[in-house]
């Protein structure tokens, strides 16, 4: 019998997808709701609106589609708005529903990951300043504090935020999300009172569950310098410090630095963090002309390599390996994949995507860093903030038809079930579902002359 490759992770490894409250559950109201009804900020004008009707009910349907996926693990977002519709006023049912939600993927033998904050904030949040007030961090950690308290018998493993630095940049720098401001200032104002409360969350659910394991998404925006590098790299320098080591060192140090910004010390954030989530879509070339006043580092999309729709960057999933690498040796925490997943509606990349991405993993598992899950984006096709509905944006395994609430499975689904089932990638998977990876994932299993196949046995 000839033996077949296979590249298996540890037991015990977590196999799951991501969703967020705002994204999937519809009817919400939210500083996001209240933004999407301007016009021009949402592709075609669209609201979220009634979403994947998670919230009227439906994702108890969708946790069977999980979990026949064979996933472990589900990583949901729970919406402060309705956990604190009104400030200081607390929703019992909401928390209730939370539960409900959590006890369904118990049932199906999935293990929750539960993140706290996924981009939305209550409208009465919004309007006492947001981010830029300094009682931001003191009133999520309020919300926080009760809703652990509510959840903490269904779960251990939270997630204080999603994305910080990609909300401080989307919400206060480029002004494409809400609140829609446009200045560095407030940018860096919003990214320390982010980095405040994610301190304090941390501190707060270590206190209410001391065997719980905390940590936050950090998105890795891959970063070059476009040719010649010794004219850009600077840029890339500022925007990888920004986006990508800012946030992360202050967790190591206490000390916030942001590019061009003195550093500020924020000493409760100095080691808190048990894990690191890691989220990672996509590359681009750090860009530096100086005639663009006030803008003068840009980023673009590289050349060379398959790229996403509109401004999305480059797809080089295997570059996975180079950021957990990055990650643990600098941070030296267990890390978990949070998010990754590519733009899709034809499922033609996504099947390489999760296959370049899981051997990534399995490599990183290799030099013995401590990978513990992964967690693909997303189950169904969702509402992709200014993106809205758009179907170049399809990110899910399933196909969502927002007029008829049907789901359609796409063929990644059925590998993605495969990689579950058996812990790992194996020679049959990649020839089954992306036969054009078999040579460069398995050579010896592919291309070699019949004839030697007889010397085998
Ligand atoms: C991430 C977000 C997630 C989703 C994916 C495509 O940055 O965390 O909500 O929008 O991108």
């Amino acid at each position: 019998m000839s033996v077949r490759a296979q590249l298996l992770m540890p037991e015990g490894f977590l196999w799951g997808c991501a969703t967020a409250a705002h994204q999937v559950e519809g009817d919400s109201v939210d500083d996001w709701s209240q933004w999407e009804e301007g016009a021009g900020r949402i592709y075609q004008n669209q609201r979220s609106g009634a979403a994947c009707e998670w919230w009227r009910g439906r994702f108890g349907e969708d946790f069977d589609r999980a979990a026949t996926l064979r996933n472990n693990a589900q990583r949901l977002s729970i919406a402060w708005s309705r956990i604190e519709p009104q400030e200081g006023q607390f929703d019992d049912a909401a928390i209730g529903r939370y539960r409900e939600m959590l006890v369904a993927l118990h049932d199906r033998g999935m293990k929750p990951m539960v993140t706290l904050h996924h981009f939305t904030n209550p409208i009465w949040f919004a309007e006492r300043g947001g981010w830029l007030s300094e009682e931001a961090p003191a009133l999520f950690v309020r919300y926080v504090r009760r809703a652990v308290e509510g959840l903490a018998d269904l779960c251990q493993l939270w997630c204080t935020l999603n994305e910080p630095m990609v909300l401080a940049t989307q919400g206060y720098l480029f002004g494409y999300w809400p609140p829609g401001h446009k200045s560095m200032d407030d940018m860096a104002r919003a990214a320390a009172n982010l980095l405040r409360a994610h301190a304090a969350a941390y501190h707060a659910i270590k206190s209410v569950q001391p065997n719980s394991q905390v940590g936050y998404a950090h998105h890795h925006l891959g970063l070059q310098p476009k040719a010649p590098a010794f004219w850009h790299r600077p840029a890339a320098q500022a925007a990888d410090q920004l986006m990508n080591v800012a946030f992360n060192d202050a967790l190591l140090t206490g000390v916030f630095k942001l590019p061009f910004r003195r550093a500020i010390a924020v000493a409760s954030a100095k080691g808190a963090l048990d894990w690191l989530g890691v989220q990672y879509y996509q590359e681009r070339l750090a860009t530096f002309n100086p005639l663009k006043l006030g803008n003068a580092i840009g980023t673009e999309k590289p050349k060379g390599v398959p790229v996403g729709p509109k401004d999305w960057g480059g797809l080089v999933p295997q570059n996975l390996f180079g950021v957990i690498e990055r990650l643990y040796k600098r941070y030296g925490k267990p890390i978990y994949v949070t998010e990754s997943g590519v733009p899709d509606p034809e499922d033609t990349l996504r099947r390489q995507w999760i296959v370049e991405s899981v051997r990534a993993l399995w490599r990183a598992l290799g030099f013995n860093y401590p990978v513990r899950g992964y967690f693909f984006w997303s189950l169904l096709d969702n509402f992709e903030w200014a993106e809205g509905y758009d179907p170049r944006y399809s990110f899910g395994l399933y196909q969502t038809n927002f007029q008829t609430q049907q789901r359609t499975q796409r063929l990644s689904a059925v590998l993605y079930r495969e990689i579950c089932a058996q812990n790992g990638l194996s020679a049959e998977i990649v020839a089954q579902y992306v036969p054009e990876l078999l040579p460069k994932l398995f050579p010896g299993e592919s291309g070699a002359p019949q004839v030697r196949l007889k010397e085998r046995y």
